[in-house]
């Protein structure tokens, strides 16, 4: 054995490091590179090791000693200004780090902290989004500890439990000019979010697994394979259409934490077992703020504070809808919405892909076969349906007489490309007009038919003030037109990672795509991303504008698009319909859902995606994008009819809840196409979904104005039951309603875990056996069988259904209250004209406190901004869970002999009492006084409302 220095050693032909495995930070990052030793310690400074027989663990890593050094630490109003001076003579393997690196430390409030390390002496691009400032801290909840001097780490710990959450004391930290790195130890092994990705589970898998992030038209699905250096094959996850580098961790004791890095360029993160996360990016700065929750909801909502809040939607996007790419014709369309009401299956929402175009070019229509969809479209609108249409950004410029383009070319919109002696052009749909000949592409292969048979595109850059404007025109215009115009309700927007056909911009000696070989579109680091950093879309060189002048290479940039194309569109949706509107837009970036829903792209009819769409689900309603759904019954390929069954039945809990197929596809996907049986089942349980529409409503006006989540994974709700940490085939809306989906073939029953709660069955009213508290139950589930349980301890407004919702809407509500242990209860309600714009900053609503215990119910109207119609009133009332039996019912004081009680059911009905009001239901053997029912707090505010109420 040759001792070779402290931390090296030789054992039998290996060369051994005293790092331990899972502590290696690898110092051979890049896809499929072949680790060589000689580059591995002279080129990069790093510690050849081959000790181990884990395939996985890297052979190259950072010394512990890898880095910067502390220069200088001076307080400043928030925090600390930290210099950091690279270590002299260290090598580094891409591109020369920044000499001298400042961190400022910020202490934005007691729960919010944030550390940014740029360089001081030569501005770098920064992600132009809009975060709040520094606010009071004056008791932060977490303490940083970074040392005066000698080799440069930070650490964060929560004050409170002494738990370290931020630990970079490892070899590594990095910034260079385009390799910026820094790892950090992780407080468990539980760890969820960064997107967008399809995650086989919830909880990260910490298995030395890289994820790259980079906005792409790409399905979600399997790793793909690339071929590295040496000839072999390796496996790269896929990157899908949005980017989100955010997580959020449970520490041990079920405290909570999360870190956005703000940063837009390409990038990726590692974790390993230790356990243990790599960040690395290719530009921009290392911008991260934490947040410290500690409940993991608190988290969402202090991350959201910081990003922004949820858009409200319009109640009505909460309803069904229909889709399909491939509707040959306006009848189609037409049949199958009568197909719908032939079987009384509700339906909100009729969409129109890219087919309604002239060859698929936004702002035009088809006349030969979607001729009167403008006249039928507003039909069902009259009808009380609502209508979504699709547009793609880009735009094509082979027309004559095209105003999208003309105008585009007036206004300078498009993205340009290097040199800026033009657009950078792309070809994306549609073909040449006058090479229109479908039959000619049969049987050419894909690239081909896009060579030779598609036009050139211009990118619009909606990062530029004047695209905005454009953008807004051709919208306005093209709602209002008289001919072509269509009056849609809200606007879906598709292809904005952005995708292009070819690889990079448009190059006429290839008719391909190409790129120049440069540092842009060639790094010497390409995160693990599919293929190149331009495949599928524009060369990273392209040239963007800002505001005031600002200018951006698409390098910086790219990962925004969707993100900056989102809110103008929301406006102008806004002002054509001048209602609420809503868009749903494929690419996203942490601040999307300010303005925008999502679905989870084009994935695939296969029984494993019903549970990947409920992890996709949960991970965005993380990322502050709750308006989340994936394409029922799959995008792709041919659905079996029992998965498709199952599919109807789960995507009935998306918040947005939509069928969407492929254009190949033969056969119709939609839930009339399988005849009565698949019909009556899918109608039960969207009739079911219909009803429970006012809870899930209301859980949109929290996450709009606390920035909770509306799908929420177990974890949220029973932070310390360490097994609620894994569910991730179950999930509950809000904090009440826990749904068990059907996810496995031939399953005729569900394993379900129950937290430690008081349960009950939302179908038969049953109590779940105390003794299933905390453990996995088994619940026979035939087809017709979706399990929903609701919780103790909450109120549930729900409405009788119909099929849509602006009938829905005039029903009568069903107030269902589930009484915890100790027979108490609570809930709100929210509730508005559900479709003007900006009801809640308007106080045009209704607030609702709903209370419950032993001996009694009360509303109390703690905001009355909106009266709703007359036949709107609180039809019946039902309560889970009473312990004695009831002798005598009182409403607002007068005794009623409309109730029934049985087996601890009390059911109340024909109440019908208006809902704007404030109103007190008392039962009881005996009569008692009123007041005693309300807690102490509510009282005078009760009785204010009740003189309101018999004032008005
Ligand atoms: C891709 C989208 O992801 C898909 O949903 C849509 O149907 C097609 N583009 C056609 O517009």
């Amino acid at each position: 054995m040759i001792l070779l220095t402290s931390a090296l050693f030789f054992v039998l032909g290996h060369v051994m490091s005293q790092t331990p495995d899972n502590d290696r930070i690898n110092c051979y990052p890049e896809k499929g590179a072949v680790p060589l030793q000689t580059a591995c310690v002279s080129e990069r400074g790093c510690t050849w090791a081959n000790d181990t027989d884990h395939p996985k663990v890297p052979i190259c890593h950072y010394p512990a000693d890898y880095g910067y050094e502390v220069t200088s630490k001076t307080r400043t109003v928030h925090g600390y200004r930290v210099q950091l001076r690279w270590k002299t003579g260290q090598s580094c393997a891409f591109s020369t780090p920044v000499q001298t690196v400042t961190l400022d430390v910020e202490h934005q409030t007691n729960n919010r902290l944030r550390f940014k390390f740029y360089d001081q002496s030569s501005p770098r691009y920064e992600v132009p989004m809009d975060m709040p400032g520094p606010d009071t801290a004056a008791s932060p909840e977490y303490e940083v500890g970074i040392p005066d001097s000698g080799l440069f780490y930070i650490n964060v710990t929560r004050r409170d439990t002494g738990t370290v959450i931020w630990d970079s004391s490892f070899g590594g930290f990095t910034f260079a000019d385009q390799f910026l790195q820094i790892s950090t130890k992780l407080p468990s092994r539980y760890v969820y979010g960064f997107g967008e990705h399809e995650h086989a589970t919830f909880h990260h898998d910490l298995n030395w697994r890289t994820w790259g992030m980079l906005t792409r038209d790409e399905s979600p699905g399997p790793p793909v394979q690339e071929t590295a250096a040496d000839g072999t094959m390796y496996d790269v996850e896929r990157n899908n259409y949005g980017v989100h580098p955010f997580y959020m961790a449970m520490e041990e004791d079920g405290n909570a934490h999360g870190v956005l890095l703000l940063n837009s360029n390409p990038q990726d993160v590692t974790f390993q077992p230790k356990p243990a996360l790599t960040f690395r990016t290719i530009g921009g700065v290392l911008d991260f703020y934490m947040f410290l929750g500690p409940s993991p909801e608190e988290v969402v909502q202090q991350y959201t504070q910081a990003i922004g809040r949820p858009f409200m939607p319009p109640y009505w996007s909460l309803g069904f809808q229909l889709c399909r790419y491939g509707y040959k014709n306006l009848e189609h369309i037409q049949n199958v919405v009568d197909s719908m009401r032939n079987y009384n299956i509700p339906q909100d929402v009729q969409y129109a892909d890219i087919d309604y175009m002239e060859r698929q070019l936004d702002f035009t229509l088809d006349h030969t076969n979607f001729h009167g969809l403008p006249a039928y479209f507003r039909q069902l609108q009259d009808e009380g349906m609502k209508t979504i249409i699709i547009l793609d950004p880009a735009i094509s410029k082979n027309e004559t007489n095209y105003p999208a383009w003309d105008r585009g070319v007036q206004m300078d919109v498009w993205i340009k490309n290097e040199d800026q002696s033009g657009p950078a052009y792309g070809k994306v749909w549609p073909e040449y007009a006058d090479e229109f000949l479908p039959g000619k592409m049969e049987n050419a292969s894909w690239d081909f038919q896009v060579e030779n048979y598609r036009s050139l595109v211009g990118f619009p850059d909606f990062l530029k003030p004047s695209t905005h404007d454009w953008w807004h025109e051709q919208i306005v215009d093209f709602y209002n037109d008289p001919t072509e115009g269509i009056r849609f309700d809200g606007i879906w927007i598709d292809m904005n990672e952005p995708a292009n056909f070819i690889p990079g911009n448009y190059d006429p000696t290839t008719n391909s795509g190409k790129c120049g070989n440069n540092i842009w579109n060639n790094p010497d680091y390409t995160p693990w991303v599919m293929g190149d950093l331009y495949s599928k879309t524009i060369c990273m060189d392209a040239h963007q504008e800002g505001t005031d002048g600002t200018t951006y290479k698409h390098y910086d940039v790219h990962n925004l698009y969707g993100w900056s194309q989102t809110p103008t569109t929301l406006r102008s949706a806004r002002v054509a319909t001048g209602k609420r509107s809503i868009v749903v837009t494929r690419s996203t970036f942490p601040g999307s859902g300010k303005s925008g829903g999502h679905w989870l792209g084009d994935n695939t009819s296969k029984w494993d995606h019903l549970h990947k769409s409920i992890i996709g689900m949960l991970e965005f309603n993380l990322f502050g994008i709750p308006y989340i759904g994936a394409d029922i019954c799959g995008f792709w390929g041919e659905p079996d009819r029992e998965m498709c069954w199952r599919w109807m039945q789960l995507g009935a809990f998306y918040p947005y809840s939509r069928n969407h197929n492929q254009k190949d596809v033969i056969a119709e996907q939609d839930p009339s196409a399988w005849g009565p049986e698949f019909a009556e089942a899918s109608r039960a349980v969207l009739l079911t979904r219909y009803r429970l529409l006012p809870y899930l409503y209301t859980l949109f006006y929290e996450a709009h104005t606390k920035g909770s989540t509306v799908v929420r994974p177990l974890l949220h709700e029973f932070r310390t039951d360490r097994n609620a940490w894994t569910v991730d085939r179950q999930f509950l809306w809000g904090p009440a309603l826990l749904i068990s989906p059907v996810l496995e073939q031939g399953a005729t029953s569900v394993t379900a875990y129950m937290p430690d709660a008081r349960w009950f069955d939302y179908y038969t009213d049953s109590e779940v056996s105390s003794s299933s508290r905390g453990s996995n139950v088994t619940i026979p589930c035939d087809m017709d069988c979706i399990p929903l349980h609701v919780r103790g301890g909450y109120v549930i407004p729900t409405q009788e259904p119909a099929t849509n919702t602006k009938t829905s809407r005039q029903n009568k509500f069903e107030i269902l209250v589930v009484l915890n242990d100790d027979e108490s209860a609570e809930g709100r309600l929210f509730w508005d004209d559900g479709e003007s714009a900006d009801t809640i900053e308007s106080g045009d609503y209704l607030l609702l406190e709903l209370r419950a215990n032993a001996g009694g119910f009360t509303t109390i109207v703690t905001h009355k901004g909106y009266q709703p119609d007359s036949t709107t009133t609180i039809g019946s009332l039902k309560v889970l869970g009473l312990k004695s039996t009831v002798g005598e019912v009182k409403l607002n004081g007068v005794s009623t002999s409309r109730y029934t009680y049985r087996q601890n059911v009390l059911h109340i009905t024909g109440m019908n009492i208006d809902l704007a009001a404030s109103h007190e239901i008392r039962w009881s053997k005996t009569t008692s006084a009123a007041v005693h029912l309300i807690p102490a707090r509510w009282q005078l505010l009760f009785v204010f409302a009740v003189l309101c109420a018999l004032l008005t």
